[in-house]
């Protein structure tokens, strides 16, 4: 049987095709826009994700047997608020995970509505990417359109909805809405009062491994797929990434080097951080998870490589990095602001500590190295909450990179397994989706089968210890900063 895990990132659509022993057959990846209609807002076309996600499945099923694919599921980039009106017309452009223009809205929820109320409702506090701030903002701002509202979903369940005619959602994901009970995993009727919304607007709630639907007749014979082609919930992006790299049951981590920057741990019991500093969400094996989302982590070296420094040869500019520990450039990698732990939509990037004998080089490891001291950042919370850590697994485009992959190790102190497929998020979707058809009794027994550590980047005792006093430097640099990211954001 064939299995198919459909990765709806923010830069493309990542499809991958696993049959049930877990060897993946195909991927295809395709592109679509990321709009920034003003500074630090961010949307997409979810027409764009659905093109793309036919002409994908076409070119990934191309050149096999097709009456094999059992079932198809996903791991979704989070948050993002897609609203439906009642002929099932999308109303406006998705509003994403990393947009920021839900300042007044974030506020106005963690003050006035209260962070303990908001965290006894949810176990989480509001960030400016959460969706119930969104649907605030679109209350205040676009009144025509919120009056509009059939349905609310997330990305990936927009893609389930035209694939399978289900209004559906996963518990992994509608955790990051703001509007899900976490720990009983029902919606929360104090939540949807306070964003004057109805239960009926929202998907119904699955296990990320369950079945919703199959595919419409007119999908499958587009697609050329049998009509007994089962669609699984599937997950937010991060919990199927953790899937996809056996970060299930307790007490494992995965750290994702994607877009955005992620420390998931996971968890078998529900618990809350007293300052929700870090995520408390539903994981995908069924159980819970603890994450630190920054925004822009691989995104900060792309922007780095392709607008700045102009190059496509990623690989060739971190060549010449030798000092590594020693670097008195410094980055902070705030380009669409921060979630974890800062929560400051207004916190911006910068370089500091250059002196007329720095180089290319410097700058570009400062900006891996930012990436991993923001990770840091949340990885200090965990410890704090008495989480003791040895080693995480890695995925995500950052984790292509050998020179990366050593910071993080070095800069966590953390032991990092590298895994066979770096694909996280699409090899968990085919994962859920081989679960979910029957193929493997359970999430947790499917990934301790399927996923294989194929080496590991161990810390080196001297260079960890360099770059303690490195992390040390680089915390005290937001701090001093705060205000003045505030006067800049002034009109
Ligand atoms: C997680 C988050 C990001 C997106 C990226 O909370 O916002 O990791 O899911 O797609």
């Amino acid at each position: 049987m064939l299995y198919i895990g459909i990765d709806l990132g923010t830069s493309a659509i990542k499809l991958l095709l696993m049959d049930q022993d877990g060897k993946i057959c195909n991927i295809v990846s395709k592109e679509y826009p990321l709009y920034f209609p003003h500074p630090g807002w961010s949307e997409q076309n979810p027409y764009d994700w659905y093109d793309q996600m036919i002409a994908g499945i076409r070119e990934l099923t191309a050149d096999c047997d097709k009456s094999s694919v059992a079932g198809i599921s996903f791991g979704g980039q989070m948050h993002g608020l897609v609203v439906l009106d009642q002929q099932d017309q999308v109303i406006r452009p998705a509003i994403l995970w990393n947009d920021g223009r839900t300042e007044k809205e974030t506020q106005y929820l963690n003050e006035v509505v209260g962070k303990k109320e908001l965290s006894r409702y949810t176990a989480n506090i509001a960030f400016a990417g959460f969706t119930a701030p969104k649907i605030l903002w679109l209350k205040t701002n676009e009144p025509e359109n919120f009056a509009r509202i059939s349905k609310i979903m997330l990305p990936k369940d927009y893609l389930a909805y035209r694939l399978s005619g289900a209004f559906c959602t996963d518990y992994s994901d509608a955790s990051g809405m703001l509007l899900l009970d976490v720990e009983h995993k029902c919606w929360s009727q104090e939540m949807l009062g306070i964003c004057g919304i109805r239960e009926a607007q929202l998907p119904k709630l699955y296990e990320s491994y369950e079945v919703v639907g199959t595919l419409k007749p007119d999908v499958a014979a587009q697609l050329g797929l049998p009509e007994t082609v089962r669609i699984i919930a599937g997950a937010g992006d991060n919990a199927a990434a953790a899937v996809g790299t056996g970060t299930v049951g307790d007490g494992r981590c995965n750290i994702s080097l994607g877009t955005s920057g992620t420390i998931f741990i996971s968890s078998r019991s529900f618990r809350v951080d007293d300052n929700n500093a870090l995520h408390s969400f539903a994981h995908a094996d069924g159980n819970y998870h603890l994450m630190g989302c920054m925004l822009s982590a691989a995104s900060c070296n792309k922007w780095w490589m392709d607008e700045i420094l102009r190059t496509t040869e990623y690989a060739k500019e971190q060549e010449g990095i030798r000092k590594l520990g020693e670097n008195p450039v410094f980055y902070l990698p705030y380009l669409m602001g921060e979630r974890s732990p800062h929560n400051d939509p207004r916190a911006r990037a910068t370089f500091t500590g250059m002196t007329m004998d720095t180089t290319r080089e410097d700058m570009t490891q400062a900006v891996l190295e930012g990436v991993a001291f923001g990770l840091r950042d949340s990885l200090e919370v965990a410890r704090s909450l008495g989480i003791r850590l040895e080693r995480t697994k890695i995925c995500g485009g950052g984790a292509k990179s050998p020179l990366w992959k050593t910071i993080i190790a070095n800069v966590m102190n953390l032991k990092v397994d590298v895994i066979e497929s770096e694909e996280g998020p699409g090899y968990g979707g085919a994962i859920l989706a081989a679960v979910g058809c029957g193929e493997y009794a359970s999430v947790e027994a499917a990934a301790e089968k399927l996923v294989k550590v194929t080496g590991t980047v161990e810390p080196d005792p001297e260079l960890a210890a360099k770059y303690e006093k490195q992390y040390q430097k680089f915390r005290k640099i937001y701090p001093a900063l705060k205000d003045v990211f505030g006067m800049l954001a002034e009109e």
